[in-house]
């Protein structure tokens, strides 16, 4: 963890525990770290997976890489150092989730092994499920499905991922899903068979 900027702070510890708001919801509390190429289903893997955890009855929350450059990081770009800084927020919050005892997925790029690695620094080892969606740029490319890589060939976007940028495969992931060759929906039964496996949920 970097140092805070600010001193003469304390820590507080609430009176509500990780603990008893996992008890009370019924699952662990975790991070399901998805990353991979622009298009390769990340966030639809993700949608996909709360989908199915929501009908249980769990806990859950998606954190988009969209969505969030909307708001939260809405002054970050595409340049190494805005990558980074974008994931050690989202890092930052999905850690806050956990601790509410929330099954939460991050939607991200995160290009970056350093980047990905900083964040399980920040919380234990089974707090992170680090999920590498494998998916041929060729593939991501042919589907295309919001023309962006049509653009970075064009050269209208700059630093693309993959075409202007690098992505930086997970040496050692969790799991392995290959959106390349399998649906959304069988790489999210996947996942699931992992949480359930793993005593996320019972
Ligand atoms: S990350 O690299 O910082 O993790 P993030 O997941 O937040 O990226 O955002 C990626 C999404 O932003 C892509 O799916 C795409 O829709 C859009 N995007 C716009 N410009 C770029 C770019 N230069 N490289 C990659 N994605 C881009």
């Amino acid at each position: 963890m970097s140092e805070p900027k600010s001193k003469n702070i304390t820590w507080h510890n609430g009176l509500v525990g990780r603990d008893e708001r996992e008890n009370k919801n019924t699952n662990k509390g975790v991070i399901l770290w998805y990353t991979g190429l622009s298009g390769c289903g990340k966030s639809t893997i993700a949608n996909e997976v709360e989908k199915k955890l929501f009908n249980r009855g769990l806990h859950t929350y998606v954190l988009d890489g969209d969505n969030i450059r909307f708001g939260l990081n809405s002054n970050l770009g595409f340049s190494p150092e805005d990558r980074t800084e974008n994931i050690r927020r989202i890092g930052e919050v999905a850690k806050l989730f956990v601790d509410a005892g929330v099954i939460v997925s991050t939607a991200f790029i995160s290009p970056y092994r350093q980047d990905r690695d900083r964040v399980r620094s920040i919380v234990e080892d089974r707090d992170m499920i680090e999920i590498f969606v494998k998916c041929d740029l060729e593939i991501c490319e042919q589907r295309d499905p919001k023309m962006l890589y049509k653009k970075a060939r064009a050269g209208e976007i700059k630093e693309f991922t993959g075409i202007s940028a690098p992505y930086e495969e997970p040496g050692e992931p969790e799991l392995i899903v290959d959106s390349g060759k399998h649906s959304a929906e069988e790489c999210a039964n996947r996942v699931l068979d992992y949480l359930k496996m793993k005593g996320y949920f019972d």
